[in-house]
C-alpha cells in the first residue's frame, strides 16, 4: 500500500481524497499527528497557502509523501469573496453554518442593488505534493457554478448546500458524493496529482 498524508484536519476533505484515490492508497491526515500544529495560513492566494501547508508538514515528517489542499469559494458579485478566507468568512472559529449564513446575507444585500440572481462563482482547489521538505508539484482545479440563496440538501460540507455546479440543477448538498467527486475542484486537482504520481512511480 502506498501512503499519502494530507495536510488537513478537515475530515471531509480527507474522505473525499481517500475515496477518489481508491484502493492501493492509505490516506491519513493531521488528526493522526496531534503533536504537529497546523500551518498558519498567512498567504493571500490558494497557491501560497497550499505551499505553506505542504512544506510545513513535509519538514516535520520528511519521510512521508505529503499532499496539501487549499480550497474555497469565489463569488463574482462579491469580488471573489470569500476566497482564501472561505473557512473563516464569518470570523475565526466560525462554523460552516455561520459562513453559509454570512454568504446568504451578502448575496441578499447584492440583490437589493439589482445584481443577480443568478450569482455565478466557482470552487477552487490548489494541491501541493511534497516530500523531504521540498515541493514536488503544484496542481489546480476549479468547478464553475451558481449560488443559491437558501441551502438545499444536507450532504457534503462547507458551502456545498449553496452551490449548484454547471450542468446540474441540484446543489452539491443534494447530488450524490460520486457526482461531486467526478467533477469537483478537488477531483480536478487530484486527477493531475494522480497523473504526476503515475509518471514518477
Ligand atoms: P481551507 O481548509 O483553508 O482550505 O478552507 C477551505 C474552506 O473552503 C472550507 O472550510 C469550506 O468552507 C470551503 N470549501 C472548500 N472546498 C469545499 C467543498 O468541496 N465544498 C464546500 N465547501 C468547500
Amino acid at each position: 500500500m502506498k501512503q499519502l498524508l494530507i495536510s488537513t484536519g478537515n475530515r471531509h476533505k480527507t474522505e473525499e481524497i481517500r475515496s477518489m484515490l481508491g484502493e492501493g492508497w492509505t490516506v491519513t491526515d493531521l488528526t493522526a499527528y496531534p503533536e504537529i500544529a497546523p500551518a498558519e495560513e498567512t498567504g493571500d492566494t490558494f497557491d501560497a497557502n497550499a505551499r505553506l501547508k505542504a512544506l510545513h508538514l513535509s519538514e516535520a515528517l520528511p519521510d512521508l509523501l505529503v499532499l496539501s489542499d487549499d480550497s474555497g469559494l469565489e463569488v463574482d458579485a462579491l469580488g471573489g469573496a470569500p476566497g482564501v478566507i472561505s473557512a473563516r468568512y464569518a470570523g475565526v472559529g466560525a462554523t460552516d453554518a455561520d459562513n453559509r449564513e454570512k454568504l446568504k446575507q451578502a448575496l441578499r444585500e447584492r440583490m437589493v442593488t439589482g445584481e443577480g440572481p443568478p450569482f455565478t462563482g466557482r470552487f477552487r482547489c490548489c494541491m501541493v505534493l511534497a516530500s523531504g521538505g521540498k515541493e514536488l508539484g503544484i496542481f489546480n482545479g476549479a468547478v464553475e457554478g451558481t449560488l443559491l440563496l437558501e441551502e438545499e440538501g444536507e450532504g457534503g460540507f462547507g458551502y456545498d448546500s449553496l452551490f449548484v455546479p454547471e450542468g446540474h440543477v441540484q446543489s452539491f448538498g443534494v447530488l450524490p458524493s460520486e457526482v461531486k467527486n467526478g467533477l469537483s475542484h478537488r477531483a480536478r486537482a487530484l486527477a493531475q496529482v494522480k497523473e504526476w504520481l503515475q509518471s514518477h512511480d
